[in-house]
C-alpha cells in the first residue's frame, strides 16, 4: 500500500484545498492529512485563522479524500510523522517550492501547482469587515502597532493625528501611514478604532472625543488617575456601545494566561509573596511608574484579587539622577513588592513564591514569552514558553477584533474592578 501525506491549515475550506487533496490522493492508496493545531498556528504568526480546528478537520473529512487525519502541533513534526506512519510520498502546494526539499531524504517529494486565484487569506479579506485604525500621537513612537497590525488580517492602520504637525509628519514617514490628518474630526471619519498614544495629561480628553464619535479605543494605562474621569469614560463607552481596551499586552499573551491558570489551580500552593522589579535609564520614576507598574499591577491583581489590606510607597532620590521606588501591597497572607529604578540597574523579574513552589518571569516580563516553574519538592525547573516575535501587540489586536465582532465589551482579565483599584494605586506619585 502506497501512503501519501499532505499538510495545511485548511481555513475557510475552498476549491484549492479540495483540488490538492484530490490530486494528493492520486499519488497513492492511502492519504494522511495533517491539519495545523491552533497553538502551532499562533506560534508561527498565523493569527487570522477563523475556523476552529474541529471545523477544519471536519471540512477535510467531508472532502472524502482523507483516510486518516492527524493534527500538526509543532515545527519539525513532519519528519517524525513520515517515519511513524511509514509514508511513501509527501505532497504540498508549490507555494512552498524549495522549502521542503530536505523531506526528499525520507520519502518521495511532490510539489503540486496551486489552484489559481483563491486562498484562505483572500476569502477572509472579502468575507469579514475590515477594521480601520487611526492613531493620536504626541511622540514618534507607535509601540510597534503598525508592524504588529500587519500580522493580523482584517485590521489596517490608516491615519495619524498629532497636535504637533511636525510629529504627525515624522510619524507618517517613519511608519508609512499616508493619511496625516489636520484635525481630530477628520481622524475619526472612516476609522472604527482609535489608538490614543499620548501622555497621561491628554489621554482623557482624546479618549472622550473618540468615544463620543462611537469609536472603539485602545488607550495607554492609566487612562486617567482621576477616578471621576475614569468612571466617566467607562460610562460613555457603555452609552456609545464601544470597547475601551487597555494597552496592557501582557494580559493577552498565552504565557500569562497559562501561569494564571497554574496559580489558580494550586500548582504552587498558596501565594506567599510576589516580587517584581525593573529598571531603566533616563526615564523619570514617574514615567516608569505609570508604564511598568500598570503591567505589574495587572498581573498582581489578576492573581491576588482586588481586596488588599494596605499599601505603602517609598521613593528614594539619592542624587539628581538616581530614583528608586518601592511599593508594598499587603494582602492577608501575601506581600507584594514592586521595585522600580531609574538610572540604576536592578534585575528585571517577577517572582511569585508559593507554599509548593515558585514561578519566575525574567527580563522583559511585561511581554514575556516564557516562564519557569520551580516546584519546591523537585530539583528540576520546568520551562513553559510560547515563541513569538514583536512585543505582543498582535495578540491584543486579535482579542480586540474578536470582542468587536462578537459584541463583547469587557476584557475579562481587565474588568472594572481591577481597573478601579489600579487607578487608585497609581494615584499620587510625586
Ligand atoms: N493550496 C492550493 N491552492 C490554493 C490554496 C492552497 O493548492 N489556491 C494548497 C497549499 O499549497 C497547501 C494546501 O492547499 O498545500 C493547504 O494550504 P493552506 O495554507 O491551508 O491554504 P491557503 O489558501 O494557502 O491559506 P492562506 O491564505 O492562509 O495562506
Amino acid at each position: 500500500m502506497k501512503k501519501v501525506i499532505t499538510y495545511g491549515t485548511f481555513d475557510m475550506f475552498h476549491e484549492g484545498h479540495y483540488n490538492i487533496l484530490k490530486r494528493a490522493k492520486e499519488y497513492g492508496d492511502y492519504l494522511i492529512v495533517g491539519v495545523t493545531g491552533e497553538s502551532y498556528d499562533v506560534g508561527r504568526g498565523k493569527l487570522s485563522v477563523r475556523d476552529s480546528l474541529a471545523e477544519r478537520i471536519n471540512n477535510v473529512k467531508n472532502s472524502g479524500f482523507a483516510d486518516q487525519i492527524i493534527v500538526e502541533e509543532y515545527l519539525g513534526q513532519k519528519i517524525s510523522d513520515i517515519i511513524k506512519y511509514d509514508v511513501d510520498v509527501f505532497v504540498i502546494g508549490d507555494d512552498w517550492k524549495g522549502k521542503f526539499d530536505h523531506i526528499a531524504e525520507y520519502c518521495e517529494l511532490v510539489y503540486l501547482p496551486r489552484t489559481e486565484g483563491i486562498s484562505s487569506t483572500q476569502i477572509r479579506e472579502t468575507t469579514f469587515r475590515k477594521h480601520r485604525i487611526g492613531i493620536i500621537a504626541d511622540r514618534v513612537d507607535d509601540n510597534q502597532l503598525v508592524s504588529e497590525a500587519k500580522k493580523v488580517s482584517g485590521f489596517s492602520v490608516e491615519k495619524v493625528f498629532s497636535e504637533d504637525t511636525a510629529i504627525a509628519d515624522a510619524f507618517s514617514k517613519k511608519y508609512d501611514i499616508c493619511n496625516v490628518m489636520d484635525n481630530l474630526e477628520e481622524l475619526f471619519d472612516d476609522v472604527d478604532i482609535v489608538f490614543v498614544r499620548t501622555e497621561l495629561k491628554d489621554r482623557y480628553r482624546f479618549m472622550k472625543a473618540a468615544i463620543k464619535r462611537d469609536k472603539h479605543v485602545i488607550g495607554e494605562v492609566p487612562f486617567s488617575i482621576d477616578e471621576d474621569k475614569q468612571n466617566e469614560l467607562f460610562e460613555l463607552a457603555k452609552q456609545h456601545d464601544v470597547v475601551l481596551m487597555h494597552n496592557l499586552k501582557v494580559l493577552h499573551t498565552q504565557v500569562f494566561v497559562q501561569l494564571l491558570w497554574m496559580i489558580k489551580a494550586g500548582l504552587i500552593g498558596d501565594v506567599i509573596r510576589i516580587d517584581c522589579a525593573t529598571s531603566k535609564h533616563n526615564r523619570s520614576i514617574k514615567q516608569l511608574f505609570y508604564e511598568l507598574t500598570a503591567s505589574a499591577l495587572a498581573i498582581v491583581l489578576n492573581i491576588m484579587g482586588t481586596d488588599y489590606e494596605k499599601i505603602a510607597k517609598r521613593i528614594i532620590r539619592d542624587t539628581e539622577d538616581i530614583e528608586y521606588m518601592s511599593m508594598t501591597i499587603t494582602y492577608p497572607n501575601t506581600e507584594v513588592i514592586i521595585n522600580i529604578g531609574n538610572n540604576i540597574r536592578v534585575e528585571s523579574k517577577i517572582e511569585i513564591v508559593g507554599s509548593k513552589g515558585s514561578i519566575r518571569l525574567g527580563e522583559n516580563w511585561w511581554r514575556a514569552d516564557s516562564f519557569e516553574l520551580l516546584p519546591v519538592d523537585e530539583d528540576n525547573v520546568k520551562r513553559y514558553y510560547m515563541n513569538y516575535d514583536g512585543n505582543g501587540f498582535k495578540f491584543l489586536i486579535k482579542d480586540l477584533l474578536v470582542m468587536i465582532d462578537e459584541h463583547r465589551r469587557e476584557y475579562p482579565l481587565m474588568n472594572r474592578d481591577i481597573d478601579t483599584v489600579m487607578t487608585n494605586i497609581l494615584q499620587d506619585i510625586e
